[in-house]
Order: structure tokens, then sequence, then C-alpha cells
């Protein structure tokens, strides 16, 4: 896989993850979103796809930003730009005290953290003080810290992750994404009182941007 805002910054497609990224810093004007967990209902909707794109977005933008997977489950953001799972996150909150874990990515701006080596239990790492500690050091260290996560129905990661960040951002697949899926997840996080601050639309059809990509 490759990222279409490096290779291909010109594109509609990379036009429209800058006007998903306009809409994301209107989203509340007094008080810019610092943390963003991406997620969607289910497997293999675009999540990760998405976050890397917006994450080099914003950075392109001049933010300082950081990529954090927190897929421990099936992490893929070090794949995307080239890199190896480790270390990682899951390193980051085992050794509290130690070095920050983060990747290059290549892209000004843009610090990546992948995951790490998987825990035995995701949920309950995600859902530790550790973590809470270490979002708000690395909301100091950045302008922008963007967050993959696993699929909402499936386990709770998402929903305990996004219930310690500013917002969660949701993606949904057209075609793809069933009603009753996201229904559901709409329900789950709310239930968790995460704050949904938008929805993206992922393999949409020719004449919507981001889909042009794909056909
Ligand atoms: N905007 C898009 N339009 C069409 N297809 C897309 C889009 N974004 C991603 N895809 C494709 O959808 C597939 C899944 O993408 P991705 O790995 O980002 O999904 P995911 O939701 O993170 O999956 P997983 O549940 O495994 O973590 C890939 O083949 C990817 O190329
Ligand atoms: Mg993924």
């Amino acid at each position: 896989m490759t990222l279409i805002t490096l290779t291909d910054p010109r594109s509609p497609v990379s036009e429209a993850y800058r006007a998903l990224r306009t809409n994301l810093s209107f989203y509340s004007l007094d008080k810019p979103l610092r943390t963003l967990v991406v997620t969607s209902p289910a497997p293999d909707e675009g999540k990760s796809t998405t976050v890397a794109n917006l994450a080099v977005t914003m950075a392109q933008g001049g933010r300082r930003t950081i990529l954090v997977d927190c897929d421990l489950r099936r992490p893929s953001l070090h794949a995307l730009f080239g890199r190896q799972v480790e270390p990682g996150l899951t390193n980051m909150v085992l050794e509290e005290e130690g070095q920050p874990a983060f990747q290059e990515t290549g892209v000004e701006n843009l610090k990546l953290l992948a995951a790490g080596p998987r825990p035995p239990n995701p949920a309950d790492l995600l859902g530790s003080q550790k973590v809470d500690r270490l979002i708000a050091s690395l909301a100091e260290m950045a302008d922008i810290v963007l967050f993959d996560a696993p699929p909402i129905i499936a386990v709770t990661d998402a929903a305990v992750l996004g219930a310690k960040v500013d917002g969660v951002l949701l993606v949904v697949s057209a075609g793809k994404t069933r009603r009753d899926h996201a229904q559901r997840a709409k329900e789950v996080l709310e239930k968790a009182r995460v704050r949904i601050v938008g929805v993206a639309l992922t393999n949409a059809p020719r004449d919507s941007s981001i889909g042009e990509y794909y056909t």
C-alpha cells in the first residue's frame, strides 16, 4: 500500500483528505482537537488508510503531528511507512521512563509511534492509566496526535481509547459498512461517552473524490 497524499499530493483524493483536515479544524474553533481516534464499525473499512493520509496532510499543513498505531491486534501503520512494528506504543507503556519509541516517516513534521510487541490483552493495556499519561505527554509534544484503532463492534479497544481523547472520527465504507453496524457502533461509542466529531466516507463512487483513487 502507498499513501496517495505522499505519492500524488495534487490528486482529487489528496484534496479530499485536505477537505477532511479543514472540516476537522472547524469542528471546535475555541478548543482545537489535539487528540483524535479514527475507527470504524467493522474490519477493513479504511481506518488505517484514512488516519495515515490525514496525518500526512496535517503534517504537510505545518502542524507537528504524531501518528500512533493503537490497533494492537492488527497493526498496519508501520507498513504504510515501510517500517517495522517495533519499537512502538507497547514498549513505551511498559518502559514508562524509557526513551520515546518514535520511528521516522520521512515526512517533515510527522512522527510515527508504531504498535510495538503485541500485549496479552490490548483492551486492558489501552485502558490503563499509563496510557492516559502517555496520551498526555504525546499531546504536549505535538499540535495533533492521531490514533488508529481496531473496529468498534468486535472489541472494546476503540471505545476505551475514544473515551480518553478529544474526539473520534468514524470511518464508514460506501457499499460495505452495514447500516445496523454503523448504528451499533454509534451506540457503543455514546454509551462509552465518546465524542464523535465526524464521519468520513471511504470507497465512495467515482464522482465523490475520496473514491476516485480506487476506480
Ligand atoms: N478511501 C478509500 N476508498 C476505497 N478503498 C479504500 C479507501 N481507504 C482504504 N481503502 C482500501 O480498503 C482496504 C482496507 O483499508 P485499511 O487497511 O485502511 O482498512 P482498516 O479499516 O484499517 O482495516 P483493518 O480492520 O484490517 O484495520 C484496503 O484495501 C484499502 O486500500
Ligand atoms: Mg487498520
